[in-house]
């Protein structure tokens, strides 16, 4: 597959420019830069969902224009997108299948479906045939969606993180695959800002910024620092800020006792106080965003009390959790976080429209300014506010999502995987924001998958599993941690 001289606009905004790309077939051929970079937007033109204004694209050497998906996928090339579009109310079977020869043949051969799909499941990714794809978790929901890809046998896939809600064990199950995948021939197109794993699993890298290509080189000539260099054009000095503990004589702002969910999570107490980051650990699926979301009034609790600033408070409700000073930024910004057809505008003041009006009157201006205000605070880059949030890139989107919380900040911060699909250096910045929230008396409670996340920020951790705290550590210890999560070890004296 080659590109050249590939040139895309959206109104005033110049995604790529003049991008030359050759990718070998059978290779892993990575793209990587920061977020809005443009490498989405490379990789739906190769796919047919987005059409280039300029430049050519050849495959196998004949020059292709693609009008859509559809025909792209005809001649063999297939896209898992940033955002998954999987049918919810179909099965896991049928989601995957669809489209493919075995489903074309339709109900009717039921039989070939299920054996297609059995062999398909000997990739090793444990997913129920029958259940409707809505109803899975997100982790899973991204296997289905390689597994679609997989299942349609091309010749090139796009994958454009395909592994952010991915446990480790996970991605190298996929990673697996993809190898193999390439040692049969298929061409793979990865995109990525998990840096040491482009470098594992590629073999050539491409890095874009501000839709240019700076470079293209052999993995093995590269290092992490090296491409987080050539991504953001300067070196970027140590990744975590220092840990400020909270004041010894910091009250507790978030209390939780006996806190049980409609789903598995039973018995669980904590506290964090004002200037604290507690760290939840543990698997995907554990209980973490569970928790996370019955505290902020997103999931029915079964039991349990909750207290702010040491008042008992009644919780139902997104609503009633906003105005008690609980924030929640959601793991799926998609599903839960954000409004994509409205404008970065609305999205940031959605929840906080009480304080920009005056008898009934929105204060346009000094809505705009906030907002202003706070999207410069968190970085993002977005050509204007009154755009939809849909034309942003996907870490855009995430930063939209943390202004939206920034604009009046809460008492309590719950940040449920807030650096995923950001770049290295978005996730800098959204670090030194927690740290600095923390600092000016915010009780942060931080979920998140990357271990070494919750390890450099959290003051202290708490391990769940199974839907029950397993542990709490105050040192930060990768061994310790994984032990309790997979339950390896004893609860520890700290568990309640
Ligand atoms: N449909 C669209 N309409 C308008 N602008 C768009 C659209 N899609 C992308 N853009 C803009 O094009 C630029 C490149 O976006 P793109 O999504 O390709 O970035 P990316 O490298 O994938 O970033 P990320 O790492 O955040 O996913 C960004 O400035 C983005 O705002
Ligand atoms: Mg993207």
């Amino acid at each position: 597959m080659e590109l050249r001289a590939v040139s895309k606009r959206f109104g005033g905004v110049q995604a790529l420019r003049d991008v030359d790309l050759a990718v070998r077939q059978g290779s892993i051929h990575a793209l990587v830069g920061e977020n809005g970079a443009g490498k989405s937007t490379l990789g739906k033109i190769i796919a047919g969902a987005h059409r280039h204004d300029s430049g050519e694209m050849l495959v196998d050497g004949r020059p292709v224009a693609y009008g859509s998906p559809r025909e792209a996928l005809a001649d063999g090339i297939a896209l898992i997108a940033q955002e998954l579009s999987l049918v919810p109310g179909l099965s896991v079977m049928e989601n995957v299948l669809l489209g493919t020869e075995a489903h074309r043949l339709g109900m009717l051969d039921a039989r070939t479906m299920r054996r297609r799909f059995g062999e398909l499941e000997e990739l090793g990714f444990n997913l129920p045939a029958d259940v409707p794809v809505g109803s899975l978790r997100m982790a899973d929901q991204q296997k289905v969606e390689i597994l679609r890809a997989v299942a349609r046998e091309v010749r090139l896939i796009v994958m454009d993180e395909p592994t952010t809600s991915l446990t480790p064990d996970e991605a190298e199950r996929l990673f697996a695959v993809i190898r193999d995948q390439a040692a049969r021939g298929t061409t793979i197109i990865y995109i990525s800002h998990a840096l040491e794993s482009v470098l594992e699993l590629c073999e050539e890298v491409t890095v874009l910024r501000d839709g240019q290509v700076v470079r293209t080189t052999p993995a093995a000539r590269q290092t992490v620092e090296g491409l987080v260099t050539a991504m953001i054009g300067r070196s970027l000095g140590a990744i975590f800020p220092p840990k400020q503990p909270p004041a010894s004589d910091a009250p507790v702002v978030l209390s939780v006792r006996g806190l049980a969910t409609s789903g598995w999570v039973r018995g669980v107490s904590f506290d964090v106080r004002g200037g604290e980051i507690l760290g939840l650990a543990g698997l995907i699926g554990s209980g973490r965003s569970e928790i996370a979301r019955a505290i902020a009034g997103a999931e029915r609790r079964e039991a349990g009390t909750i207290e702010i600033d040491q008042q008992p408070v009644r919780i139902n409700s997104p609503r009633e959790a906003v105005r008690r000073g609980v924030a929640l930024l959601p793991e799926s910004r998609k599903a839960q976080g954000l409004v994509l057809g409205n404008s970065v505008l609305d999205n940031v003041t959605l929840p906080h429209m009480h304080a920009f009006q005056r008898g009934g009157v929105v204060l346009r201006s000094r809505q705009r300014a906030r907002v202003q205000e706070v999207c410069d605070q968190v970085g993002v880059r977005a050509p204007t506010l009154s755009g939809s949030v849909s034309s942003l890139s996907g870490g855009n989107q995430q930063k939209v999502m943390f202004a939206k919380w920034l604009c009046r900040p809460p008492r309590v911060l719950i940040a449920d995987e807030p650096t995923r699909g950001v770049d290295v250096a978005a996730k800098h910045a959204i670090y030194e924001l927690l740290v600095g929230l923390a600092a000016r008396g915010m009780a942060i409670l931080l979920i998140s998958s990357e271990l070494e996340e919750v390890l450099e920020l959290a003051h202290r951790v708490l391990v769940m599993r199974r839907g029950r705290i397993a542990g709490e550590l105050d040192q930060a210890d990768e061994k310790a941690v994984l032990r309790l999560a997979f339950g390896t070890a004893e609860p520890q004296s700290g568990a309640r």
